[in-house]
């Protein structure tokens, strides 16, 4: 028997998840219902992908009550997440949502107790944690292979500037830096140094010709509980040479270095994931990678299956992800206010 999903919001990167990340897993993975709020979106979806009328809703509460699903696959804007999260736990379904998880702690931290009270699991799309390159540093890190960790070194540049003005949606995006899409770097620090966030300071960089609305370039400074500090840039518009959505890591060790970088995007996989250590006087050797007959979201899905299958919480239980998103609410805090801000993770 396959795991049953509703999935809602088909825009660009739920289109996407469709076509690749829930194609790869079709033999274990079936899709009984989709949900787009707007008509158009919906239209081209079921033109694309095939689905009936009977299978195609603009809202989640008749898909509930129309078609069984075991949990629901949440991709639309971040605003939305939580609050159709609590629709489906209600419903008796679990889920799985889109980082980041919600637009505050608050909301969160709601959703969970929502998920408490009706025993559904609520999960969150991390999908960075299952590529080969990160597995491979944790793994490298946690058996000393280079020593104690000294620091780390995080760079990020995309360039997503071409449009003019006002003509590119991402450019009114609250946070499109700090939020939308550091989460995946906060959240990889987490996960690679094996412990939570303490104190971030920001500093944003973006220069006067930027066409966003918010903070689009930063650098930003995390200490984390074992006294480690990573040093962060990121920018949408640099006009260096562009990183991996993961970025390029350098971890200096007592005695010598870990590079990492992983997520090349589009149809290259897990192709571009590299992880290389050097000894101090030493040069480069690039590391064999675990083979992830699954990797990504794909992963993700079937990582909440096996949840429910077997009780064992996933590694993106939302509860586990508060750390994520308490950096975020820390690095915007930062970013206004000039100072460093410390990283508070309620109690779920
Ligand atoms: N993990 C990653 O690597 C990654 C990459 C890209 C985007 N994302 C995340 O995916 C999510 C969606 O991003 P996007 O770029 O596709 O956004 P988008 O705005 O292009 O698409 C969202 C879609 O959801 C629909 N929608 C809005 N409210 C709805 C509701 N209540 N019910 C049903 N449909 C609704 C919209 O009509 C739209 O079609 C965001 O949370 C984003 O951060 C993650």
């Amino acid at each position: 028997m396959t795991f049953k999903l509703i999935h809602v919001g088909l825009g660009g990167w739920g289109m996407d998840w469709e076509r690749t990340a829930l194609a790869t897993i079709a033999d274990r993975v079936t899709v009984t219902g989709i949900v787009e709020a707007w008509q158009p979106n919906l239209e081209r979806a079921q033109e694309v992908l095939g689905y009936t009328d009977a299978q195609s809703f603009t809202n989640l509460t008749d898909a509930l009550t129309s078609v069984e699903a075991d949990a629901v696959l949440i991709t639309s804007p971040p605003a939305t997440h939580m609050s159709l999260a609590v629709e489906a736990m209600r419903a008796g379904k679990h889920v799985l949502s889109e980082k980041p998880m919600a637009s505050s702690i608050a909301e969160a931290r709601e959703a969970i107790q929502v998920s408490r009270e009706t025993g559904m699991h609520l999960q969150i799309s991390q999908n960075y944690r299952y590529y080969p390159a990160l597995i491979k540093a944790v793994e490298l890190l946690r058996d000393g292979v280079l020593g104690g960790l000294a620091r780390v070194n995080v760079d990020f540049r995309q360039w997503v500037h071409d449009a003019p003005a006002g003509e590119n949606p991402y450019y009114d995006l609250d946070h499109p830096l700090l939020s939308d899409m550091a989460i995946h770097h906060w959240d990889m620090m987490r996960m690679i140094l094996g412990c939570e966030a303490e104190s971030i300071y920001v500093q944003r960089s973006d220069p006067s010709w930027s066409n966003y609305r918010d903070v689009a370039s930063a650098t930003a400074i995390v200490t984390f509980t074992n006294g480690v500090v990573v040093s962060y840039r990121g920018s949408w518009m640099s006009s260096d040479t562009p990183t991996f959505w993961a970025g390029e890591w350098k971890m200096e060790c007592e005695d010598g270095l870990i590079s990492m970088t992983s997520r090349q995007g589009g149809p290259f996989g897990t192709q571009g994931d590299a992880v290389s250590i050097r000894t101090r006087s030493g040069v480069m050797q690039p590391q064999p990678l675990p083979h992830l007959p699954v990797w990504g979201r794909s992963a993700g899905v079937l990582d909440l299956q096996r949840w429910i299958e077997t009780g064992e919480p996933s590694q993106n239980a939302a509860e586990r992800n508060l750390g994520s998103l308490a950096i975020v609410e820390a690095a915007i805090k930062s970013a206004a206010s000039g100072v460093v801000e410390p990283i508070r993770i309620p109690r779920a």
